[in-house]
């Protein structure tokens, strides 16, 4: 027997028993005659106290012992003297005294200390997860992360979705991002692609009657990677039958509720703000809005028209836009200090950062432009105040939006405006389609799956497919949920009729043929009596990140990849060799 139980639950209802402990070495302190070692498992850190008077030979073995070996230990617990307790920690009233001592596992000297974890750079801590893992923080973020699973997972069975598993080894999804490819041995030539979500099968699940599905699984999307992208990451994926928008969004609000309120004891509110995507854009600036704090992007427009200011009235008269926010409490900034800001701007996209301080009036190279009365209108507009300063972007409208968009967070945080809590908000009423200028046609905003609005059902199957402005207006049965800012899901009711699928593709210029190849077994299944339908997928991940409060994905991920998607800890991916390609018949040209 290693153990009696584990380091963090032994208790004072202990004291005077003899127990036997495992774990790891996690701090050691020589004091003169007595050897205090912290014992960590994953229950938790016990002190143990090794002296001569209770075991010599114990004692003598214990100079031995060095950071990380794996030791077992038996004693009897006692309460700590009076003065010695470690309120920190759950076990801090008692300790125990040594009688014998075990060396289970050495360990080298580690790369990087375990209760330091700020100094370590990220590779070293990846290079070496089982190391960085061992840390308290990280462990319970791996538990959380097990907790959040296994809550999602009641709560969805308990509403009847049967969780069903689809191909790994699969026919690329159109998720939008490059497809990870396997190669097929027996099949010279061809290809499987990870799935980038399990969009097709889940539907097709549908058109087989199963109703309700969801399955908590990894995707695959070979993208451009940022602290919150993976090339694998984790969706709580789901799809029902006869469902409505509203339906999908009632269960995902109610699955939420739960999972909080069980893991983290905090109530959200719901039913959750909805916000239509052009609102979001008008007023933060982005489809995924942080609404912790306000700084609402406000229109100008028609006070800089009042006004004579070239650099506004030329961006209207182009087709631009001119729109403003509230740098709160940035009039002090000295002019170096706004040459910064407006480099930040421009690094945005932005041509330039029209600024006026409120300041004892208003302080501006651009005050002379505009009258009294309008200066003060748009500060009014903006709730700006002695002391704050207004910023204008005067440019294309995505240009104004993202650029005031981007400001506004940074400004957030810059002056520290990003209040505590969990602000979620839906984002409905996407565009179904958005203009690709490179490739010279329109893509599926969402995925070519989605429905179109009811009411715009008849445009998109009788009108011009030429006349740009018509597709453009179109509106989809698309959500997504945000919180915090953060995009944790999306998905959609989506097209059930072969008809309108196919007009889908039409309109997205994907020809007969290609469709057919690619998502051919889709197109069927939908003429062999398809349910109306629609589901979701939330990002696990990012879900769990914004529960614990971290800032990277990678940190609620056990073996998470590099910006470059290497896993250091692996070394994968790597060269093969030679026999392998050739029985892939695959000739590498690098
Ligand atoms: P979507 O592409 O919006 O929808 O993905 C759903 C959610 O998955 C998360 N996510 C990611 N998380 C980490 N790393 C990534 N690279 C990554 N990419 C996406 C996000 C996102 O909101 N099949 C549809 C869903 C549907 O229509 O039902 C889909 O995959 O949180
Ligand atoms: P200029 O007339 O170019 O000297 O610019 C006067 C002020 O307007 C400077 O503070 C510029 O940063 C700012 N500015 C220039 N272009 C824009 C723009 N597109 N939107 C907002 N401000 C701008």
């Amino acid at each position: 027997m290693y153990r009696d139980k584990g380091c963090g639950e032994v208790e004072e209802a202990d004291i005077g028993k003899i127990l036997t402990l495992s774990g790891w070495v996690f701090r050691r302190r020589d004091h003169g005659g007595l050897i205090f070692i912290d014992l960590r498992d994953r229950s938790g850190i016990f002190q143990v106290v090794f002296s001569p008077d209770v075991s010599g030979d114990a004692h003598e073995l214990a100079h031995s012992l060095r950071a990380e070996y794996v030791i077992q230990v038996k004693g009897e617990v006692r309460r700590r003297p009076e003065g010695t307790e470690n309120p920190d920690i759950p076990t801090g009233n008692i300790e125990m005294y040594v009688s014998e001592l075990t060396v289970l596992s050495k360990a080298e000297p580690l790369p990087f200390m375990l209760d330091e974890p700020k100094e370590v750079s990220e590779s070293l801590r990846l290079k070496y997860r089982y190391l960085d893992l061992r840390r308290p923080e990280m462990l319970r973020n791996l538990q959380m992360r097990h907790r959040v699973t296994k809550l999602i997972r009641d709560f969805l069975d308990s509403r009847g979705f049967l969780e069903i598993e689809t191909p790994m080894l699969t026919k690329s999804t159109p998720e939008g991002a490059r497809d990870y490819l396997v190669p097929s041995r027996v099949n010279p030539g061809h290809f499987y692609a990870l799935p980038q979500s399990p969009q097709l099968f889940k539907q097709i699940l549908m058109v087989s009657g199963v109703e309700r599905y969801f399955q908590i699984v990894k995707c695959f999307r070979d993208e451009d990677l940022r602290a919150d992208r993976q090339p694998e990451f984790t969706q709580i994926d789901m799809e029902m039958s006869f469902v409505e928008t509203d339906d999908v969004i009632a269960v995902v609000e109610e699955m939420l509720y739960y999972a909080f309120k069980e893991a983290l004891g905090v109530e959200i509110d719901i039913p959750m703000q909805r916000l239509t995507f052009r609102e979001a854009m008008e007023r933060y600036g982005t489809d995924k809005p942080d609404l912790r704090f306000g700084l609402e992007l406000v229109e100008m427009e028609d006070l800089a028209k009042e006004g004579n200011f070239k650099v506004f009235l030329n961006s209207l008269e182009e087709g631009g836009r001119v729109k403003a926010i509230c740098g709160k409490g940035l009039a002090g900034l000295s002019r170096k200090e706004i040459d910064l800001l407006t480099e930040e701007a421009q690094s945005y996209g932005a041509k330039g950062l029209a600024w006026i301080k409120i300041k004892d009036g208003f302080e501006s190279p651009i005050t002379k432009f505009f009258p009294q009365g309008v200066l003060e209108e748009m500060a009014r507009r903006l709730g700006a105040e002695e002391g704050d300063m207004m910023l204008f972007v005067a440019d294309k409208e995505d240009v104004v939006l993202d650029v005031l968009g981007r400001l506004r967070l940074s400004i957030a945080k810059r002056q520290d405006l990003i209040k505590d809590g969990f602000r979620f908000v839906w984002i409905v009423d996407y565009p179904l389609l958005e203009w690709d200028d490179e490739e010279d046609r329109f893509q599926a905003m969402h995925h070519p799956f989605t429905s179109p609005k009811e009411e715009d059902i008849p445009k998109m199957l009788k009108g011009d497919i030429e006349d740009k402005e018509l597709l453009a207006s179109l509106k989809a049965k698309a959500y997504d949920i945000v919180l915090n800012g953060y995009e944790i899901g999306g998905g959609s009711i989506r097209i059930h009729r072969p008809d309108l699928q196919k007009r889908m593709f039409e309109i997205l210029r994907i020809s007969e043929d290609e469709a057919q190849m690619k998502f051919g077994f889709l197109l069927n299944a939908l003429r062999f009596g398809a349910p109306p339908h629609g589901g979701i997928a939330l990002g696990l991940d990012r879900l769990i990140m914004l529960m614990i409060g971290e800032d990277s994905i990678r940190d609620v991920i056990a073996f998470p990849k590099t910006q470059k998607a290497v896993c250091l800890l692996s070394g994968a991916p790597s060269p093969v060799e030679e026999k392998q390609l050739k029985e892939l018949h695959i000739r590498l040209d690098i």
